[in-house]
């Protein structure tokens, strides 16, 4: 794997779509362990699926900006020798043209069965509890890795850090492992791209301040101008 990218929430806010870490604590009002943990989900699970109503139907107001679009040219151009993994749920990467996204966090617009097992794409609400489309038991849940639960596929993301060239982080406060250790995990160069200094900016090689709208494409124009294969 030549480069390795991470996103957070900060690559898609210049898309409208609000952060984790925003001043106030809260995330779209709410305190995110009473949205966001399998706990609350056994507590209140019509409170949690209108929170994700809520954010899925969010979805159609938005869309991906210059850094997704950018990234997106990035695989064009790199094809397999770019994995993005995103801890975002939302759909931006792939509505820019990405298709090697790797969502370790999950994705709104997956409903997972808890009864079958199965998943589906999904973009209308579960709060009102439909059957699943494999099995019929109304047991869908938002298919999001609560705090608490384990991130997707970590052994891919794993193989392709330590095997890496380059490792670029986007827009991630690095408050939340284990994403927050791949910057120890890369085995290649370390550059994080942010609009301050993340709480990890010191394990970087390099960091860049600034909106991700700006930055990931001038760094994406000096991938592709050096070495890439668009470079003459
Ligand atoms: N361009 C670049 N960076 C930005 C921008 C922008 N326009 N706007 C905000 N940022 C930066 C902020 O400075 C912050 O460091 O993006 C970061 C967002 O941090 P968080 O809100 O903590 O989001 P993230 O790191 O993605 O959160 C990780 O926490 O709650 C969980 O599961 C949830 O995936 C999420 C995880």
């Amino acid at each position: 794997m030549r480069i390795v990218v991470l996103t957070g929430a900060g690559i898609s806010a210049e898309s409208g779509l609000s952060t984790f870490r925003d001043a106030d604590g809260l995330w779209e009002g709410h305190d995110p362990m009473q949205v966001a943990t399998p706990e609350a989900y056994d507590d209140d699970p019509a409170l949690v699926q209108r929170f994700y109503d809520e954010r899925r139907a969010a979805l159609s107001r938005v869309e991906p900006n210059a850094a997704h679009v950018a990234l997106a040219r990035l695989e064009a151009a790199l094809g397999d020798d770019l994995l993005v993994v995103t801890q975002n749920v939302d759909d931006l990467h792939e509505r820019a043209g990405s298709t090697r996204v790797h969502h370790i966090h999950g994705s709104l617009r997956s409903a997972w069965c808890t009864s079958c097992d199965e998943r589906h794409l999904w973009d209308g609400p579960l709060a009102d509890r439909p059957p699943c489309p494999g099995c019929g038991d109304r047991a869908l849940r938002p298919d999001i890795v609560w705090f608490g639960e384990v991130p997707y596929g970590m052994d891919v993301v794993e193989r392709a850090l330590w095997s890496c060239e380059q490792f670029v982080s986007i827009g991630t406060s690095g408050a939340v492992y284990p994403a927050a250790a791949f910057v120890h995990w890369a085995s290649g160069r370390t550059l994080e791209l942010n609009l301050e200094p993340s709480m990890g900016a010191s394990d970087f090689a390099e960091s860049r301040q600034g909106p991700a709208t700006h930055l990931v494409p001038v760094w994406v124009d000096e991938v592709l101008g050096d070495g890439g294969p668009n470079s003459s």
